[in-house]
């Protein structure tokens, strides 16, 4: 499907085809500037707003069926950072999550005040086993990086060793040199929830937005405890948990009674606006939900399939997670050139 915008003051239109955007100056000669890639052309001016979240818009009113629209808004265009979903398929979770932790470290590398968005639950496990020890071995800095966490369990205090916060402290933070105070970690123990999520969203605008969110998916599909018929736009709150996740769950706690039917969780509408995603699973029990987020449809009932209005999204596969996914083979040579494009 093909969706058009027109930038009448500009005379620039674009065209979004499937994951590709494709831009247009028509020139008073009545020639024609093109362009598709990655980098904003001379030609096409920025007011500093967003491209992506223009992009998400419109990928948003392509999916609702309109093809045309007429913006009042001209010079609004940042052209970067557009990419079609990357998948990646490793052999197993060891390679998959090297391969994570080598994105995340070239990020720090590159930004050293970088802002992290940082998920918990098996997935990343390894992945901050492997930052820690790139910080250990390769004196990999996070003295200025900035994190937010996901989510959180309500009720739970960060001394309580099923806390999200606890996780983070003995999983990774305890281990790097980032300072405390540059760690965020949703309170479970708010006393007003309300205030508190929109407190929480701020803090992530004021700190710069993320720069790269770190994401692991729930076997019903879900991103953070975006649950199943989460608005693809919301944003921080509380969540009650699906009966699957609190099963799901269950293992880290000692008894299933145990487990908190509530979490406060940032919104899928704030992880669409982080800069680069990066989606992790392995395992056979994530097959389906991978399957259902990358080539399913755009759907609030497996809430990360929002991710595929997401301009920049890499996501990082074992072989049991993928197992489902039709288009396998196509994906591998798509990175293939990749790499070779990389070299
Ligand atoms: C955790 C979170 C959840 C988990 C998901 C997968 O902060 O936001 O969405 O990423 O439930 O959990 P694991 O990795 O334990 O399978």
């Amino acid at each position: 499907m093909v969706y058009r915008k027109r930038l009448n003051s500009e005379n620039i239109s674009f065209v979004i085809c499937e994951m590709n955007l494709i831009c247009y100056q028509r020139r008073a000669d009545h020639s024609e500037n093109r362009w598709s890639g990655q980098q904003k052309p001379d030609w096409m001016l920025g007011d500093g707003l967003s491209f992506s979240k223009r992009l998400i818009e419109a990928r948003k009113q392509m999916l609702s069926g309109v093809r045309s629209v007429a913006s009042t808004q001209p010079n609004a265009l940042q052209l970067h950072s557009l990419r079609p979903m990357r998948i990646i398929i490793e052999h197993d979770p060891e390679s998959a999550s090297n391969r994570a932790a080598e994105i995340i470290s070239s990020l720090v590398q590159q930004r050293p005040s970088c802002v992290l968005g940082l998920a918990t639950g098996s997935t990343p496990l390894g992945i901050y086993q492997k930052l820690i020890a790139r910080h250990q071995n390769h004196k990999l800095d996070f003295a200025n990086v900035t994190t937010f966490n996901l989510d959180e369990y309500v009720g739970l205090g960060p001394g309580d060793p099923q806390s999200y916060r606890f996780f983070m402290q003995e999983n990774l933070f305890n281990h790097i040199n980032i300072p405390p105070e540059n760690t965020h970690v949703p309170d479970g123990r708010a006393l007003d929830f309300d205030s508190y999520s929109i407190q929480y969203e701020k803090s992530i605008q004021e700190a710069g937005g993320i720069d790269l969110q770190v994401l692991g998916v729930g076997g019903d599909g879900h991103i953070a405890f975006n649950e199943p018929g989460s608005s693809l736009g919301s944003r921080t709150r509380l969540k009650t948990l699906t009966s699957e996740t609190v099963k799901d769950n269950a293992r880290f706690f000692d008894d299933i009674e145990n487990v908190p039917r509530l979490a406060v969780t940032v919104g899928v509408g704030t992880i669409l606006e982080s800069r680069k995603c990066l989606l992790v699973a392995f395992g056979e029990h994530k097959a389906r939900a991978i399957s259902q987020a990358v080539e399913g449809p755009v759907t609030a009932q497996v809430t990360a399939s929002a991710l595929q209005l997401h301009p920049d999204v890499t996501v990082i596969l074992d072989q049991a997670a993928a197992c489902h996914l039709q288009r396998k083979a196509y994906y591998a040579e798509v990175e293939e050139s990749h790499r070779l494009l990389e070299k």
